[in-house]
C-alpha cells in the first residue's frame, strides 16, 4: 500500500515531469482555466475523470457524487453547473455513470445503509418506473441496466435545470451527453443521443 509520504513524492515527480515537457505549464494554468467540458460522474475511485479521458489539468471541470446524480434541489451540483455554464462557458456537459455502480446496486437492495439511502431513493424511483423490464433480468444485469437508465434520467434532469434552460434561451450552445464507463474494460460508451435543446 502507498503511504502518505509516497503520495507527496509522486506529486513532485508528476509536477517535475510536466514541467520538463512544458516549462510554462503551471505558470500558464495558474492564470486561469477555460475547460470545454463539465463532467458529472460517480465518486467511485475506479472512475477517475481526467485519466480515463486523457485530459490534462485545466481541461475538465468536475463534479462527482455517489451514483452521478443530478438532483433538482442539489445546490452543490447546481452551483458547479452554473459556474461551468455561465462563467466558464463549457460547451459539453457529460453525465457519466459506470457499470456495477455500488450506489445503484444499493438503491435496489433491501440492506439498510443509513443516510446514503436517502440519496439513493432517487435511483430507486427510476427502478420503480422501469421495474417491468428490470425484473426480468438477473441481479447483475439488472444493476447494469439500471446504471444505464440512471445516466439517461440524470441527463434529462440536467436539461430541466434553470441553468441549462436559461443557457439555451439566450442561444448559448451546451450539449448534454450520456456516457457509461466499463470497470471491466476501461471503455467509455454512449447510452443515449446528446441533448442540445429543449424538448
Ligand atoms: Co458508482
Amino acid at each position: 500500500m502507498k503511504t502518505l509520504p509516497d503520495l507527496i513524492e509522486n506529486n513532485r515527480q508528476w509536477a517535475a515531469g510536466i514541467t520538463a515537457e512544458n516549462p510554462q505549464f503551471f505558470e500558464t494554468l495558474a492564470k486561469g482555466q477555460s475547460p470545454k467540458y463539465l463532467w458529472i460522474g460517480c465518486a467511485d475511485s475506479r472512475v477517475p475523470a481526467n485519466q480515463i479521458t486523457g485530459l490534462q489539468p485545466g481541461e475538465l471541470f468536475v463534479h462527482r457524487n455517489i451514483a452521478n446524480q443530478v438532483v433538482h434541489s442539489d445546490l452543490n451540483m447546481l452551483s458547479v453547473l452554473q459556474y461551468a455554464v455561465d462563467a466558464l462557458k463549457v460547451e459539453h456537459v457529460i453525465v457519466c455513470g459506470h457499470y456495477n455502480c455500488g450506489g445503484v446496486r444499493a438503491s435496489i437492495s433491501p440492506a439498510k445503509n443509513g443516510l446514503v439511502d436517502n440519496w439513493l431513493r432517487h435511483i430507486e424511483d427510476i427502478a420503480e418506473v422501469h421495474w417491468d423490464n428490470l425484473q426480468a433480468l438477473d441481479e447483475d444485469a439488472r444493476v447494469d441496466r439500471l446504471c444505464e437508465l440512471n445516466v439517461v434520467q440524470q441527463a434529462k434532469n440536467l436539461s430541466r435545470t434553470t441553468v441549462i434552460e436559461d443557457a439555451w434561451d439566450r442561444g448559448q450552445s451546451v450539449e448534454i451527453h450520456s456516457w457509461i464507463y466499463g470497470l471491466k474494460d476501461g471503455h467509455l460508451n454512449t447510452v443515449a443521443e446528446p441533448i442540445s435543446g429543449p424538448k
